[in-house]
C-alpha cells in the first residue's frame, strides 16, 4: 500500500507547481500526475458537469494506477467535486481551495483579491471560506479566465509582449480592486507568479496555497500511516483526450522533471 502512488489532478498544467514542492519535501514518495486536457477548461463548467467529469476521470486514473491518495490540485474541482470524489472513491483527497485565511491575517486594509476561474469566484464553498476565515474584509473576486487559458496553451511560444499584455490585464484588474493581498485562486496562475508579482509591484502582496496544501499532504500521509519508506519506481505525466500530446506539454514534462508526457 506504501508504495503506491499518489496522484496530482488538474484540467491542465496547473497542478505542476504543487506537484513540485511536494517532491521536494517527500522524496521517496511515488507521483502520477493527470492532466485533463480532454475536458479542459473546467472554470466555465457547472458545477454537475464537474462532478461528472471529475468522477470519471479520476476512476479511469484510479483503475490504472490505484494511488494511495488523491490531491485535486485544482481550485476550481475541489470547490465543486472534493466532497463527490471523497463519497465515491476510498483513497484520501487532499483539496486545493483559494488561500483566504492566510490572506485575510496579512491584509492591512482589509481589501482581499481572489483571482480565481469564473466556477470557484461564484461557487458557495469559496462564499464559506470568506465568511469562516475573512470576518471584516472585503472580499473581491476577480475571474481570470484568460491568464488560465494563457499559461496553458501560450507560455513557451507567446513573444513577450502577448506574455507583458495578458500578466498586465490582470495585474490591472488586481490594482483596481485596492486590495492590498491578492490570492491566487487557480493553480495555473502559479507558473506566472514572479511575472505578475513584478507587475504589481511592492503594494500587493501575492498569496498562494502551496505550502499549506503540501503540509496538509504530510499531515495526511502521516495520519493515515501511508508514507513510503523508498522511492519505487518513476513519478509519471499522464493526459487525457487524443493523440498526439502536443509540444507544450513535452515541454512541461520536461520543465518538471518527467520523462516525457504519454495518454492516459
Ligand atoms: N487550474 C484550475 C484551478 O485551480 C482551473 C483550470 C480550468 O479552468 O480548467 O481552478
Amino acid at each position: 500500500m506504501k508504495s503506491r502512488p499518489i496522484i496530482f489532478f488538474d484540467s491542465g498544467v496547473g497542478g505542476l507547481p504543487y506537484l513540485a514542492l511536494a517532491r521536494e519535501r517527500l522524496p521517496a514518495e511515488r507521483f502520477v500526475y493527470v492532466a485533463d486536457r480532454g475536458h479542459y477548461p473546467y472554470g466555465e463548467k457547472t458545477v454537475t458537469e464537474l462532478r461528472a467529469v471529475v468522477l470519471e476521470v479520476f476512476g479511469r486514473a484510479a483503475e490504472r494506477f490505484s494511488p494511495k491518495l488523491g490531491v485535486v490540485a485544482c481550485n476550481t474541482a475541489s470547490v465543486a467535486a472534493l466532497d463527490a470524489l471523497r463519497a465515491a472513491f476510498d483513497p484520501p483527497f487532499v483539496g486545493v481551495v483559494p488561500a483566504v485565511k492566510p490572506a485575510a491575517a496579512f491584509s492591512k486594509n482589509k481589501r482581499i483579491g481572489v483571482l480565481a476561474t469564473p466556477q470557484t469566484v461564484k461557487n458557495d464553498y469559496l462564499d464559506a471560506l470568506v465568511r469562516d476565515f475573512a470576518e471584516g474584509c472585503e472580499v473581491v473576486r476577480i475571474p481570470a479566465p484568460r491568464l488560465r487559458d494563457f499559461v496553458e496553451t501560450r507560455l513557451f511560444d507567446a513573444p513577450a509582449a502577448e506574455k507583458d499584455e495578458v500578466i498586465g490585464e490582470a495585474a490591472g484588474a488586481v490594482r483596481a480592486s485596492g486590495a492590498d493581498v491578492v490570492v491566487l485562486g487557480c493553480t495555473h496562475y502559479l507558473h506566472v507568479a514572479a511575472e505578475l508579482e513584478a507587475a504589481l509591484g511592492p503594494s500587493v502582496r501575492i498569496i498562494d496555497s502551496r505550502e499549506g496544501v503540501v503540509n496538509q499532504l504530510v499531515r495526511v500521509l502521516d495520519g493515515s500511516r501511508l508514507r513510503a519508506a523508498k522511492r519505487d519506481g518513476e513519478d509519471g505525466f499522464f493526459l487525457t483526450g487524443e493523440a498526439p500530446v502536443e509540444e507544450r506539454y513535452r515541454r512541461f514534462a520536461e520543465r518538471f522533471g518527467f520523462a516525457g508526457a504519454e495518454i492516459l
